[in-house]
């Protein structure tokens, strides 16, 4: 639309006065307000942004090529991809406390990025980090501007608190639907815009018990399968999310063609909320449930139950760790 075409020239405007010839860059976590931020800063500033993408081996199905591949086609940014999967995955062995998981899950973010910018720091000088901050957050925490101290629990484990970077922030003006707009006006992958809430610490949180690579797989598996059947029915904008959790360490009894089986479940977590604070589960109809149930039991192997969560939050959370 005009007016979005107009808030991001003006933002692209904005950045170029504040960055002048320095450097900047930014850590792209497959979600919307780092990738709309990121593509700002590249229209200001081209190739004096850097972007880092730390794969930590967490997201779902796709998410890691739209960043690397799709994301990258569009906006023409210049991006650093660190595969960190082997080392997240090592730092979680077996840990299953939920709160160790998300610490262990920050504290290698922070190292991997802390290498990544120290590299591209050898190179050229970097002054500023650019933050997709909204205009939520800068209320929420009380209106203040200037160098880096992220909350932790609001990306991947914050950032570094002894970097002194000045933050560029291009969307500190923008609600979330304002953000998805832009995003549309800059060409971003749809997946990516419309993209649903989804947790810095990834699938390493929906799976209950030990994080092991062939547990991520399954649950991938099972998630892409549920996203796909949620869509295909329409229902992207009514549900505000729908996790899909592994309970890795249940097992029960099946039966499937002429065998037993002793499988897990999988658990389907739509949920309707406006803001994340409280959450109704959604009714979802019979038939896309059934259709998601016979497909993860069908394709998915090792799951051989599929368990639908009907609490609404409180008391229970989104999230089940
Ligand atoms: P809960 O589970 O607390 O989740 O009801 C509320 C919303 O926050 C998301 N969530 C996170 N987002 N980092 C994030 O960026 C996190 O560590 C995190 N934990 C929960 C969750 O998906 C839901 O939308």
């Amino acid at each position: 639309s005009w007016t979005m075409l107009n808030i991001v020239e003006d933002s692209v405007e904005a950045v170029r006065r504040q960055v002048g010839d320095g450097h900047a860059i930014c850590a792209l976590s497959g979600g919307v307000d780092s990738a709309v931020a990121a593509a700002i800063v590249q229209r200001a500033i081209g190739d004096r942004l850097t972007c880092v993408f730390v794969d930590h081996g967490l997201l779902r199905k796709g998410e890691a090529d739209q960043v690397e591949r799709d994301f990258v086609a569009v906006t023409g940014v210049k991006l650093r991809v660190v595969d960190a999967a082997d080392r997240f995955i090592k730092a979680l062995e077996g840990v299953t406390d939920p709160e160790e998981k998300r610490k262990i899950i920050g504290r290698e973010f922070i190292r991997v990025f802390e290498d990544e910018q120290r590299a591209i720091m050898a190179d050229m000088p970097v002054e500023f980090l650019v933050q997709g901050t909204l205009y939520p957050d800068v209320v929420e925490s009380g209106g203040g501007t200037g160098t880096a101290n992220i909350k932790s629990h609001h990306n991947v484990g914050g950032l570094p608190d002894d970097l002194r970077f000045t933050l560029v922030e291009p969307l500190r003006a923008l609600f979330k639907d304002e953000v998805r707009r832009a995003g549309e006006e800059l060409g971003l992958p749809a997946a990516m815009v419309w993209r649903q809430p989804f947790p810095g610490p990834g699938l390493g949180i929906r799976i209950v018990g030990e994080v092991t690579r062939e547990r991520l797989e399954l649950l991938r598996e099972a998630d892409a399968i549920a996203r796909e059947e949620l869509s295909r029915a329409g229902l992207d904008r009514q549900i505000w999310q729908c996790p899909v959790v592994l309970l890795a360490d249940v097992r029960s009894v099946g039966v499937q063609g002429d065998g037993r089986t002793y499988g897990h479940p999988v658990v389907l977590r739509p949920v309707t909320s406006e803001d994340a604070m409280t959450a109704d589960w959604a009714k979802v109809p019979f038939d896309v449930l059934s259709r998601i149930s016979t497909r993860i039991t069908n394709e998915v192997r090792e799951v051989n139950r599929v368990v639908l969560d009907v609490t609404s939050k409180p008391p229970g959370t989104i999230e089940w760790e």
